[in-house]
Formats: structure tokens, sequence, C-alpha cells
């Protein structure tokens, strides 16, 4: 018997160019003195973006960061399946992470050399050419407005600054998809300012596709998209404006 081949996904067309998840699961065991006991995290999530900004919104430990984790691999589920562009995070990671770039929230998580510079320098390392390396890294740094940082050690740096730092490394790639957790935690008004534009002009002009948790409910204004989280599931998907509604209704009614 001869099987049929299955159909190679259409890699040009748009019907994969979709973040999918269904009925995707994560958990932890816990052990406990009765054995180990399974903690839910993530439960059947099922969710299909294709905005070109999507914010995640939720308390703390509502599971914002796990549903981020599971873009490029970080994290992967227990049950069900993540599709990012028709790719599993789970099996090729290698290739997702080169269209996915993921921004921590805290940047000592991933800057790693002495000066901005070299760090980026170090993210272009397997795209540009080395005598090109040091001007194509000041030209990243220079994008983000941050230039007269390039040669300073990342230790004298404010949060925020660093925050921008790690945000350049990763815009240094050319990502497709850009992911940020928490993303304006660190920044005053004028960065934040400066990021809202940044990431407006990354979709308008680049075509790259933002998704970002936040507390910030003015920030989560510039989505296109808006989900909320809470305990794990998402319990509302619609637009900014709704969203931060529902979390803020979600809020009083814990806390009375
Ligand atoms: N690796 C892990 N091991 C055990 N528990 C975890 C792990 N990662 C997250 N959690 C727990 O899962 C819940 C959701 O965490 P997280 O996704 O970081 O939420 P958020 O980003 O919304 O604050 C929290 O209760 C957290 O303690
Ligand atoms: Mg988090």
């Amino acid at each position: 018997m001869i099987f049929a081949r299955r159909p190679e996904p259409d890699s040009a067309g748009p019907a994969t160019e979709q973040i999918s998840f269904s009925e995707v699961s994560v958990g932890v065991l816990d052990d406990t003195p009765t054995g180990d006991v399974y903690r839910p995290i993530l439960t059947d999530v099922n969710v299909t973006l294709d905005e070109p900004t999507v914010a995640i919104i939720g308390a703390n430990g509502s599971g914002k960061s796990t549903l981020l984790q599971l873009f490029n691999g970080l994290v992967t589920a227990n049950s069900g399946r993540v599709l990012i562009d028709g790719l599993d995070p789970a099996e090729e990671a290698k290739q997702v992470r080169s269209r996915v770039g993921f921004v921590f929230t805290d940047p000592a998580a991933q800057l790693v050399m002495p000066t901005p510079l070299e760090d980026i320098e170090l993210s272009l390392r397997k795209r540009v050419p080395k005598a090109e390396r040091r001007a194509a890294a000041l030209a990243v740094l220079e994008e983000l407005g941050i230039a007269d940082l390039a040669e300073r050690s990342v230790y004298e740096l404010s949060g925020g600054q660093r925050q921008l730092v790690a945000l350049a490394a990763v815009l240094a790639v050319d990502p497709q998809i850009l992911v940020l957790d928490e993303p304006t935690t660190l920044l005053d008004l004028r960065n934040k300012e400066k990021l809202r534009k940044l990431l407006s002009d990354l979709v308008a002009r680049r075509g790259v596709r933002v998704i970002f948790s936040t507390h910030d409910l003015d920030f989560a204004g510039l989505a296109d998209r808006a989900l909320v989280v809470d305990s794990g599931r998402i319990v509302h998907d619609s637009n900014p404006a709704e969203a931060s509604r529902m979390y803020r209704e979600l809020i009083m009614s814990d806390s009375s």
C-alpha cells in the first residue's frame, strides 16, 4: 500500500503566516509528601494570532511569561500544539528562533558582553562579516537612539537603558516576530514613548509582528488585539480597551 504524501505547507502563502495554539496545556509536577502532583500553569489555550500587534494582559502569576515562552520553545507544551508560521517550536527550535526574537523582562538575562557595542556585535556574528560588524552594530544602536551608550560599561547603565540595549541586540538579527515580556517595566515615560514608536515603526516599515505582555493598560493600547490571561487560561479576547476593562473588573472582583 502506498501512503499519500502529506502536502508540504505552503511557506509563502498567508495560511501559514500565523501563530496558533491548539489545546495547549503546560504544567509542572510538584513533589509532595503524598507523591508528585500535577500543577497546571496554562490550561487549554486555543488561539490563532495573525494581527500585527497583540498584547497579553494579566496579573502576576497568571501565566503570561509561560505563554510567551511557548513562542520560541523556551517552554514546551505538555499537551496540545503550538505552530509558528507552520513550524513547531518544540521540534524545530532552531528555525523558529531564527524568526522569533525574545526580549526578557530582565535585560541581565540576555546581555553578556561588557559593552552594548560588543553585545550587538555578538548578535551579528552569524549575519555580518567581522570587518563590517562594528559599523552595523553602531547603526542598530543609532536606530534606537542609544548610540551614545555604545562603549559604556553595561554595569553602569540604568535598568531602562539596559532594556533598550537588550532590545537592540534582539532587533540586530532582524526577527519577523518580536516577543517582549513586560517591556516597559523598567522604562520611564520618555523611553516608554520611544518604545511605543519603535514598535509601531517596526510593524509599519519592516512588517514585524509584535506580541508583548504588559500590566500597563495604557501601553497595551498600541495593540490591535488584546488577550486577558487569568489562572492559566485566556479569559478574554478582544481589543485593548475592552480587555483593560475586563482586567480591571477581574482584579476588583478578586479583591472584594
Ligand atoms: N518553571 C516553573 N516551575 C514551577 N512553576 C512555574 C514555572 N514557571 C512558572 N511557574 C508558575 O506558573 C505560574 C505562572 O507564571 P508566569 O508564566 O511567570 O506568570 P506571569 O508572567 O503572568 O507572572 C506562577 O504561579 C509561577 O510560579
Ligand atoms: Mg511574567
